[in-house]
């Protein structure tokens, strides 16, 4: 079953049954302000942080699941008969009105036919310059579809949030008087009377004929968003208090020929009544107009860095749309704004945002780096990294933001930092990769050697950075020289305290490998030596110790048992440290195609691949908490999305492409489309997990967005899959693609020229390349062109 369909040309999603049984989200804003919307135009905004600075209010987990929203409801006049623009929350059955909705690159757009009216409702935020302040647009146009005249009411609406998160759900008897509502400028405006500059405002480009500044004044008593008292009477009486819930009603009346279209625009944003004006004077019709071009061409501009076309419809579709999508909005919103995570975390966790700016920063090359310093301040002196801070503490010292009248201690520097019980062992190692990944992309050399102060005191180079959390893991190994999970590895569930983790040592090889990399190229020998044997001598330790027979063990506990072992009945394969071993490089090839085997045999569905099995099912503390969760949900046994590119690229390096494509189409999202009874999630979007085989709701996706498996996704498929990578002094094209592909081309911008790239698989290999021809030369490898087109051929075996 399906609830809608691609747009390829408009790069939209399209629902066109809009009774989904969980709605659809997506994003707007491209920098400082937020919003996560539903397709029935529920959700929330935010300017900088959901947690510090909520401009909308959400009802998490709530009765209807999406409310409320930025809604524009439609009156008719003359009958007094009312709809809003998105499905919700009037909820018209079928028969009353066809719905639709299109989730576009960070806009969403609600159409709806109604009584012979047709109207549309675009949200969109545009980028702003300087200082300027930023506000979301609600872009309505009204047609009058029948053939006679109609005099019509429209009406935009939302309800303010108290700001802070905490403010928003708790101790309302201090809350419920701290925000007041005002009219000035033509604008409905709340204010935070006990915050600095705490104001918002809904306006429209029009001076209204009715406006409500009250929540329970515009909706009515025992009723909801679904039946409000001031659409159904059509009067809004132009209340305002001191005090209570804040909401922004405004009510524009038109009255249209047959025929005939209007347009009317409503502003939501931070600020008093100038900045409504101002927001009217910069986004008139054609301001508006402007702006939305300008956010068009701003990703045409993005997703023009790479742009691929294979014989797989739905791999380019992903990869050139909704893929690099989803990875932009991790790297821009993090992980803490969505329906899910409703905005009461701040801040950055240390190794998702690593891994998020590692993989896109052909894309986002500003936004990564600004990421990747952000970690580097992040990182303690001894070398690992703070798990979850926020970046303007760090800089400022304190929190010298939000005073809250019921006390509520503050964030300070100090009480950020944490020690070593708290690290977690791969943070800080992910953040090499990323940085040498960026300057491979950039070819910014001289970023090795800017200088970043740690969490804790003194500063140091990238370069010396990276050491540091070099020598922090190696220095870190438990009894069988492995080492150590600390509070826990990637696996936030697996913690192993002073028990050893196999996914932390092949990633501390794989980073080391990395690091290698960059010090080979720039002839620092003295570190190249320094790592190279510390790096083998763990490859060596990791042979030795983590290999079972058939497949790598996941690690020891504490008191040395093994995890994930033949001889195991619960948790006997894992993926984490079977992809790891081949792609740190540290299975022998024999190895690595038995423990890949094991992964497929043991951990292959057809929504993708468990992240180990059997799940867990007697309670194990020396193994972590992973017991403790509901086997095939989340770490126990589940499709957990995140890993699964790194099997991707495991098969790739062992050559298998027509296996790499095998797990890359069980995960992929739009593989699903039809399938929406089970998957019930946004098919344009990986999900965090899927729940797993040993789960009654096999093959249901959840947590949309904001995971981790975006950016790896879109990295595995794109360098390995592909094989399109940069070096510090070439690109290397070196794909890995099922056997029946007759070959594929891509376009990749880097570093100012384009490469036109084609390849040509005559033979049918899933491997290897044969030759290289640039602009028509044949070369070793295809060097860095300073700028122009260049076209590449590249012939596999
Ligand atoms: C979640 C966390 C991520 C972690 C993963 C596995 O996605 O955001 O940090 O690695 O779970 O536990």
């Amino acid at each position: 079953m399906r609830y809608g369909y691609f747009d390829d040309a408009a790069r939209e999603y399209v629902i066109d049954r809009v009774g989904v049984p969980v709605s659809f989200t997506n994003y707007l804003g491209t920098q400082r302000m937020g919003t996560v919307i539903s397709h029935n135009a529920g959700g929330y905004s935010w300017l900088d942080s959901p947690q510090h600075h909520r401009i909308t209010r959400f009802r998490p987990n709530g009765v209807p699941m999406d409310w409320p929203g930025h809604y524009v409801y439609i009156r008719d006049e003359e009958n007094g008969k009312y709809w809003s623009l998105s499905w919700q929350p009037t909820g018209l059955p079928e028969e009353a009105a066809k719905y639709e909705a299109r989730h576009g690159m960070s806009y969403s757009r609600f159409l709806c036919d109604c009584e012979g009216i047709h109207g549309e409702q675009t949200l969109f935020i545009p980028r702003e310059s300087g200082d300027e302040d930023p506000v979301e647009i609600f872009d309505v146009h009204v047609t009058n579809r029948s053939d006679r005249e109609r005099t019509l009411s429209v009406f935009g609406y939302v309800e303010f949030s108290f700001h802070e998160i905490d403010m928003d759900n708790q101790n309302f008897q201090m809350s419920l008087y701290a925000a007041g509502s005002h009219y000035e400028h033509d604008a409905v405006l709340c204010e935070l009377h006990y915050e600095k500059n705490a104001w918002q405002f809904l306006a429209g480009n029009f001076v209204p004929d009715g406006f409500e500044g009250v929540r329970e004044a515009f909706i009515g008593p025992y009723r909801t968003e679904r039946n409000p008292l001031g659409v159904e009477t059509g009067r809004l009486g132009g209340s305002t208090e001191l005090g209570g819930n804040p909401c922004g009603a405004l009510q524009k009346k038109l009255t249209l020929k047959p025929g005939e279209e209007k347009r009317v625009l409503f502003y939501l944003g931070t600020g008093r009544g100038d900045a409504a004006d101002r927001a009217r004077e910069r986004y008139d019709e054609a301001g508006t107009d402007r702006a939305f071009e300008e956010l068009r061409r701003f990703w045409d501009g993005k997703l023009g860095m790479l742009q691929v076309t294979t014989p797989h419809e739905n791999m380019n579709r992903s990869l050139n749309i909704w893929n690099l999508y989803q990875s932009e909005v991790n790297v821009l919103f993090s992980r803490f704004s969505s329906f899910i995570e409703v905005g009461g975390r701040t801040g950055l966790g240390y190794r998702d945002t690593a891994q998020d700016a590692m993989c896109i920063p052909h894309a986002e090359p500003e936004m990564c780096r600004k990421r990747i310093c952000q970690l580097l301040h992040g990182q303690m002196s001894e070398g690992y990294g703070l798990h979850l801070f926020d970046p303007a503490v760090l800089e400022k010292g304190e929190d010298d933001g939000f005073k809250s009248p019921t006390v509520i201690p503050e964030t300070d520097k100090k009480s950020m930092l944490h020690g070593i019980r708290d690290a977690c062992a791969d943070d800080a190692l992910w953040l090499i990769p990323a940085i040498v990944e960026y300057v491979r992309e950039s070819g910014d050399l001289s970023f090795f050697d800017t200088v970043i102060p740690f969490a804790d005191e003194g500063k140091a180079s990238v370069w010396d950075h990276m050491k540091a959390a070099l020598d922090f893991s190696y220095s870190q190994t438990g009894a069988h020289g492995v080492t150590k999970g600390l509070r826990a590895d990637w696996n936030d569930c697996l913690n192993l305290g002073g028990g050893e983790s196999a996914m932390v040592a092949f990633l501390l090889i794989w980073a080391t490998n990395h690091f290698l990399d960059a010090a080979c190229f720039l002839e620092r020998g003295e570190d190249e030596v320094k790592y190279r044997q510390l790096k083998e001598q763990m490859e060596k330790i990791c042979r030795q110790q983590l290999w079972d027979g058939e497949w790598f063990l996941r690690g020891f506990t504490a008191k040395g048992a093994p995890i994930g072992s033949a001889a195991a009945r619960e948790g006997k394969v894992h993926m984490e440290s079977n992809t790891w071993a081949v792609i740190s490089g540290a299975a022998d090839r024999k190895q690595g195609l038995s423990c890949m085997d094991a992964v497929d045999e043991w951990l292959y569905t057809p929504w993708g691949l468990m992240l180990n099995a059997p799940s867990f099912v007697t309670l194990d503390d020396s193994i972590g908490f992973v017991t403790r969760v509901y086997p095939g949900v989340k770490e126990n046994g589940a499709i957990f999305s995140h890993p699964n590119p790194w099997a991707w690229v495991a098969e790739c390096m062992l050559g298998r492409g027509n296996r790499a494509m095998k797990f890359y189409d069980a995960l992929l999202p739009e593989n699903q489309n039809d399938k929406m009874e089970i998957r019930q999630a946004e098919p344009y979007s990986y999900c965090q997990f899927v729940m797993g085989k040993d789960h009654t709701a096999h093959g249901r996706a959840r947590h949309p967005f904001m995971t981790g498996s975006s950016g790896w996704a879109y990295y595995a498929a794109t360098r390995y899959m592909l094989g399109i990578r940069p070096e510090f002094d070439g690109l290397t094209v070196d794909p890995c693609i099922p056997a029946e592909w007759d070959g594929f081309e891509a376009v990749r911008k880097w570093r100012g020229a384009e490469y036109r790239i084609t390849v040509i698989n005559r033979n049918h290999a899933e491997k290897g390349v044969a030759r290289i021809l640039a602009d028509g030369k044949p070369v070793d490898r295809i060097p860095v062109f300073p700028d122009g087109v260049h076209w590449i051929t590249v012939e596999m075996k």
